[in-house]
């Protein structure tokens, strides 16, 4: 079944649940945003599991829509999934990449038996994507992807995340 979905105006990286999951890039090795929010929170630990994973079994990257657990360093959380949404394009349709992007987090995060999990909006910050739209495939996604997780946590930076998550949870029923 689904999991049940709450929403949560605050930041990303004081969540006390099973896996927090980063909105990361290809590199894997940080950044800004909520990517360089959970770096400096979750301590150098989190980095070395990272340059771990690009000198073996991730050499170029970890790619556009897919997922990847790493320790959650001093996080409050158990596990952190790293997972990359596309930059938004008026260019082409990227929706299915941002769809894999919740799809394979959830995969990871029942990989872990994680059974609580906090997500950012993905790729609605840096990578440009509209907010209402970001969040009606976060929660579309996230609503109708099979999974033992029971609990996902929006966890919204800012007013214009908060009512746009509230309007497409309310939308999606
Ligand atoms: N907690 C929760 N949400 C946060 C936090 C935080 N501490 N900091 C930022 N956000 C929000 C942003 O306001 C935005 O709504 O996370 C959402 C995603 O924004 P980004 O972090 O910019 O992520 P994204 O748009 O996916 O771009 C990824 O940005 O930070 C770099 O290294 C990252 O290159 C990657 C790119």
């Amino acid at each position: 079944m689904g999991a049940r979905i709450t929403l949560v105006r605050g930041d990303i990286t004081t969540q006390e649940v099973d896996a927090i999951v980063n909105a990361a890039n290809s590199g894997l090795l940080g950044g800004g945003g909520v990517d360089g929010a959970i770096h400096r929170a979750g301590g150098p630990a989190i980095l070395e599991e990272c340059r771990q994973l690009r000198a073996t079994t991730l050499r170029d990257g970890l790619p556009t829509g897919q997922a990847v657990a790493t320790t959650a360093g001093n996080l409050p959380a158990r596990h952190l999934i790293h997972t990359v949404g596309p930059v938004y394009a008026t260019s082409t349709d990227r929706t299915e990449l941002l769809v894999s992007a919740y799809r394979e987090s959830l995969r990871v995060a029942d990989e872990l038996g994680a059974r609580t999990v906090a997500f950012p909006a993905i790729s609605a910050g840096v990578y440009g994507w509209p907010m209402d739209d970001a969040a009606r495939i976060a929660v579309e996604t996230t609503g109708s992807t099979p999974t033992a997780v029971e609990e996902v946590r929006f966890v919204l930076f800012g007013d214009e995340a908060y009512t746009a998550f509230t309007r497409a949870a309310e939308h999606a029923g």
